[in-house]
């Protein structure tokens, strides 16, 4: 019978040199989409696909990111008296259970491969998941539950498949496709960041992954790949190396890079929009300004 998929990493290390200065004491992690931090998606999002193990790969000056998921007593306190009941379910959600989050660190910047293979202790002998929580993608089943489901069918390693402009194809993992059977391709290799003219093909490895202990395996040996660093894409390149299957799962939803500030500031503005607390002032006041803009030019 095949083990379900109960644990997550999240790589949480990066420095977020790209949203300086406000990550300088801030991690980019917490930034917030409307008014919740960027990694609060991705635990709803693992939480919707049956995790209950929640890896962090932090780093120095992630602190903040552990109190965020600290209950808050003295909060919880404050709003019961004051009878704001929805804001405290809102924050009670938030709540992780004792003894679910564990945190390693990552001691030196080596890698997102080199990332994931500092919890291979937590991880055991199971499949996991990954989540990188810059990629923020909004769907009406979300991302990894749809991949759970098809990772049921498939087994083997998978990761959430994307096709983008052939232009911006070196920017990510891209899928050697061996066969498309439509919402799954079956993969027969993966470059990490190819050069323009190399890329196998305009589909991109976007955040999500779930993956064999054996990639663990396969990281304890990888070398140094684009860029200088481990790269996770290496690892799972290396299962097809050994005749194991590699799947890439188009998903049903919207990306939003929110490592970079355009995607963040789009993440914004879609995420605001689809609130209903928020839609009719944002949409007017959206509007409002596409006119005024027009009308200037
Ligand atoms: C990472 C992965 C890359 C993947 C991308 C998706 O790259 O290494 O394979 O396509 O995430 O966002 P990064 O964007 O961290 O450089």
């Amino acid at each position: 019978m095949k083990k379900r998929v109960t644990k997550a990493i999240f790589p949480v290390a990066g420095m977020g040199t790209r949203f300086l200065p406000a990550t300088k004491s801030v991690p980019k992690e917490i930034m917030t989409l409307v008014d919740r931090p960027l990694i609060q998606y991705a635990i709803d999002e693992a939480r919707a696909a049956g995790i209950k193990e929640f890896i962090f790969v932090t780093s120095r000056g992630k602190s903040a990111l552990e109190d965020y998921f600290d209950n808050a007593p003295e909060l919880e306190n404050t709003l019961r008296k004051k009878g704001k009941t929805e804001l405290l379910e809102e924050l009670k959600n938030t709540n992780m259970d004792s003894g679910a989050i564990a945190y390693i660190r990552q001691h030196k910047a080596l890698g997102l491969g080199h990332a994931v293979w500092c919890a291979r202790r937590l991880v055991h002998n199971e499949p996991f998941a990954v989540i990188l929580p810059d990629d923020v993608i909004a769907a009406e089943k979300p991302c990894l539950q749809q991949m759970v489901e098809a990772h049921e069918e498939t087994g083997g390693c998978m990761v959430a498949a994307m096709e983008v402009p052939e232009d911006k194809a070196s920017a990510y993992g891209v899928i050697d496709i061996k066969e498309d059977m439509g919402s799954c391709v079956s993969v027969k290799g993966l470059v990490e960041k190819p050069p323009a003219d190399e890329a196998p093909s305009n589909l991109a490895v976007i955040g999500r992954y779930i993956l064999t202990p054996k990639v663990m395996q396969n990281l304890n040996k990888i070398k140094t790949g684009s860029g200088g660093e481990i790269q996770l894409t290496d690892a799972i390149d290396a299962e097809l190396r050994e005749g194991r299957d590699v799947f890439g799962y188009r998903f049903r939803g919207q990306r939003f890079d929110c490592g970079s500030k355009a995607g963040f500031l789009q993440a914004t503005v879609a995420f605001g929009l689809a609130r209903n607390d928020l839609h009719v002032e944002f949409d007017s006041y959206l509007r409002e300004l596409m006119s005024m803009r027009q009308a200037a030019q």
